[in-house]
């Protein structure tokens, strides 16, 4: 099986919507949730984590908006659950997102997209390093 990481984006926590989305995850038959965390992030962490789009017109932004506030940081582990939550958070532009997708169902616009999922099996065992060393 998989793991992936998640994040709760900004504007997820302050519009109260970390419940609606975690539950949408949880209720995925055979993914579990194996580590939670509410956090502010550091702009080094970001800068960590983004690190493929530094330099790029929308960086910027990007690391204002995901350091405004707090983030709810998951580890989430299952079949197939890398392409899975990817598929429930939808497209990155919430307007090409459909509904019935987290993103297509909730978001507007294109940085404020709510959540954040991992990409690859290589993204997701770097990312799980940035935002929990102890599960490396
Ligand atoms: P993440 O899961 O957050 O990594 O989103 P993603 O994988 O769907 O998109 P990507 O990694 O390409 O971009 C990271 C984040 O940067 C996106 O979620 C958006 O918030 C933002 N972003 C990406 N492309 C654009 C863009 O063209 N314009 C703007 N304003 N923001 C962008
Ligand atoms: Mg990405």
């Amino acid at each position: 099986s998989q793991r992936t990481l998640v994040l709760l984006k900004p504007d997820a926590v302050r519009r109260g919507l970390t419940g609606e989305i975690i539950s949408r995850i949880e209720r995925k038959a055979g993914w579990r949730i194996t580590a939670l965390e509410l956090r502010t992030l550091e702009r080094a962490t970001l800068e960590q984590h983004y690190g493929e789009h530094v330099g790029k017109p929308f960086y910027e932004p990007l690391v204002e908006f995901m350091s405004s506030g707090p983030v709810v940081a998951l580890i989430v582990e299952g079949e197939r659950v890398i392409e899975g939550v990817r598929q429930l958070a939808g497209p990155t532009d919430p307007i090409a997102a459909a509904p019935g997708s987290i993103r297509g169902d909730y978001g507007v616009i294109v940085r404020e997209n709510l959540i954040h999922a991992s990409d690859s099996e290589e993204s997701a065992e770097r990312e799980v390093k940035i935002f929990f060393p102890g599960r490396a």
